[in-house]
């Protein structure tokens, strides 16, 4: 694995990885999570694809944007690391919030993707309950409630099972959530707030799209979900059973074969 750092204005130190040879897949963390979220599925899918896996602006590595962060400015630096890196198109994997990203990057750069993995995530915006609630969590956190809110946030993204039985993971996730700032943790909540929807932009999507579903998701609900994955043209769908929202962590053999197996299918 190589660690790579790029800078300009808009992002003072933008940190990825590349590892593998092969076709590109680009892995897209979510919230509170850093690139690390993939490394339980990196090595298997290095074998025969090229990585791309980048800190977010803001986590990890990476330092943050200088203007206020947006799901746009996100898929810029997605876009802008492809450049770097001579890949014209990949394939985009999404994880939640990283599927966000993802969408703006498909409205963006529709003929940079040749196939778009949605990781327990959704292409519409928050309902305004919805942005309320994050307006309350900024707030809090803001005001020194990151440890409070960090761990009420994380055991609620694994099944009952998991969490049941790897104590020790749902820690070191909580000790890396809370590495992040707090100024970080809002910014990515502002940038959730402000994403629009962009149903629409699947239904005139040119590129397949594959949906992961934990059934015990209660972010991205399987109902909320399954509604979204017949909109593109080409959908495929795998529903995993005892699995929430972190199937990346929760069942990664599943997942690295389902994404093998779809970008099979998008560089056939
Ligand atoms: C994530 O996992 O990225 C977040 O749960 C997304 C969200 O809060 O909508």
């Amino acid at each position: 694995m190589q660690a790579k750092y790029i800078q300009s204005p808009l992002f003072p130190n933008l940190h990825y990885r590349v590892m593998g040879h092969g076709p590109a897949i680009v892995l897209l963390h979510g919230f509170p999570e850093t690139g690390k979220l993939w490394s339980k599925v990196w090595d298997e899918l290095a074998m025969d694809f090229t990585l791309i896996i980048p800190d977010m602006p803001g986590s990890g590595e990476s330092s943050r944007c200088t203007e206020s962060l947006t799901m746009e400015l996100m898929a810029d630096a997605v876009a802008w690391i492809m450049d770097v890196e001579h890949i014209n198109d990949a394939i985009i994997a999404g994880h939640s919030m990283g599927g966000y990203v993802a969408m703006a990057f498909a409205e963006k750069y529709p003929l940079r993707l040749k196939g778009l993995v949605m990781v327990h995530s959704i292409a519409s915006a928050d309902p305004e309950e919805k942005k309320e609630q994050r307006r309350k969590s900024i707030s809090l956190i803001l005001k020194g409630g990151k440890q409070a809110f960090v761990r009420q946030m994380i055991p609620n993204l694994f099944s009952k099972t998991y969490k049941k039985n790897n104590f020790d993971e749902l820690r070191l996730h909580t000790e890396d959530a809370l590495q992040q700032s707090a100024e970080s943790l809002a910014d990515f909540y502002n940038a959730m707030i402000m994403r629009p929807d962009r149903v629409k932009v699947l239904a005139d999507a040119v590129f397949p799209v594959l949906w992961l579903i934990g059934r015990e998701d209660a972010i991205a609900t399987s109902a909320k979900v399954l509604q979204q994955s017949t909109l593109a043209n080409v959908n495929f769908v795998s529903v995993y059973d005892d699995c929430a929202h972190m199937g990346m962590i929760e069942q990664p053999v599943k997942l690295q074969q389902d994404i093998a197996a779809f970008a099979g299918y998008c560089n056939r």
